[in-house]
């Protein structure tokens, strides 16, 4: 689809799937709820789950919080465009139903340029949560949300994101920032959100996220049978790389029928935790 029907499908209040840096997003006008409404049906998503809000500049952002503290200028001037969602308390005029009844929302400018461009053309912030079923796998082609939606929903293709994990979440709601979901950035020394047990601080945190149909094991070793074993070495020489081609992988394993997944233990350090991360969410208990 081409980028001028995408914007005036969005103005019409339509939901449509586009590329990010990170993985494709399923958009919707963030300030229409009943637009809104539409991306937690087709997810199959629980209401409890909010929803990032991307836009094209600061400005966008910060007509839609109520404060913007000096490390979220910080924060925005070092790395936006890019992937790192900042929560900060919202404005009345952002729709609940996309904070899933939080004060709070998070806002996020992609660095992708058919991104950046389509929230220009549209003229208006766009509510994505990743364009995948619940519980599923993130898409990073535009082929993997076609395969998760068919026609339901049309899909503007930007060819495979280059991050391939998703953003880092941030909270600047609070009295220190608190670091909700680790991404790719190295964001330097934040507190750390724990999982939480019932509450929502961040449902990304939640376990059985990510998850691929075939049962995934963390394990340097491997059961015998109809499965794959994976090594970090196999896949990338380092964790920019590896983030990049893990989603596409499990699609593609996902599609063999095996009866396991085995993936190698990715190294500890900072530059690995989005991937630890998401490995273990995705990994079965
Ligand atoms: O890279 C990404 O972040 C992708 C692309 C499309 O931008 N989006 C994405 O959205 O991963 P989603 O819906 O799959 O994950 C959103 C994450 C969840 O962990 C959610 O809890 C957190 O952001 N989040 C959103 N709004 C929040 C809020 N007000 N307070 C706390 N956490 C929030
Ligand atoms: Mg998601």
């Amino acid at each position: 689809m081409e980028l001028a029907e995408a914007a005036a499908r969005l103005r019409a209040g339509e939901v449509i799937a586009f590329p990010t840096e990170t993985v494709y997003g399923l958009g919707a006008n963030a300030l229409d709820e009943r637009a809104v409404k539409r991306i937690y049906e087709l997810k199959g998503r629980p209401a409890t789950s909010p929803l990032i809000v991307h836009v094209s500049s600061v400005e966008m952002a910060r007509g839609l919080v109520r404060e913007w503290p000096a490390m979220a200028g910080e924060l925005a001037a070092r790395w936006w465009p890019g992937p790192l969602t900042l929560v900060l308390p919202k404005q009345p005029r952002v729709p609940g139903i996309v904070t899933a009844g939080l004060d709070t929302v998070g806002v996020r400018m992609p660095d992708h340029p058919i991104a950046l461009d389509l929230i220009d053309r549209a003229g208006i912030p766009l509510a994505a949560p990743s364009a995948n079923r619940f519980t599923q796998l993130s898409p990073t082609t535009a082929a993997h949300v076609r395969e998760a939606f068919g026609d339901a929903v049309p899909v503007v293709d930007g060819g495979p994101c280059k991050v391939g994990i998703e953003s880092a979440v941030v909270s600047l709601a609070g009295p220190a920032p608190l670091l909700l979901r680790p991404g790719t950035l190295d964001l330097g020394p934040m507190d750390t959100a724990a999982a939480p047990d019932g509450a929502h601080a961040s449902p990304g945190l939640h376990e059985h996220h990510y998850q691929p149909r075939t049962p995934l094991l963390l394990t340097a070793d491997p059961p015998s049978g109809r499965g794959r074993y994976v090594r970090v070495a196999d896949l990338a020489a380092d964790p920019e790389e590896y983030a990049r081609n893990l989603y596409s992988l499990l699609h593609r394993l996902d599609r063999e029928d095996l009866d396991w997944i085995a993936l190698e233990p990715p190294p500890s350090g900072p530059a690995w935790a989005g991937i630890r991360d998401r490995l273990s969410r995705a990994a079965k208990k």
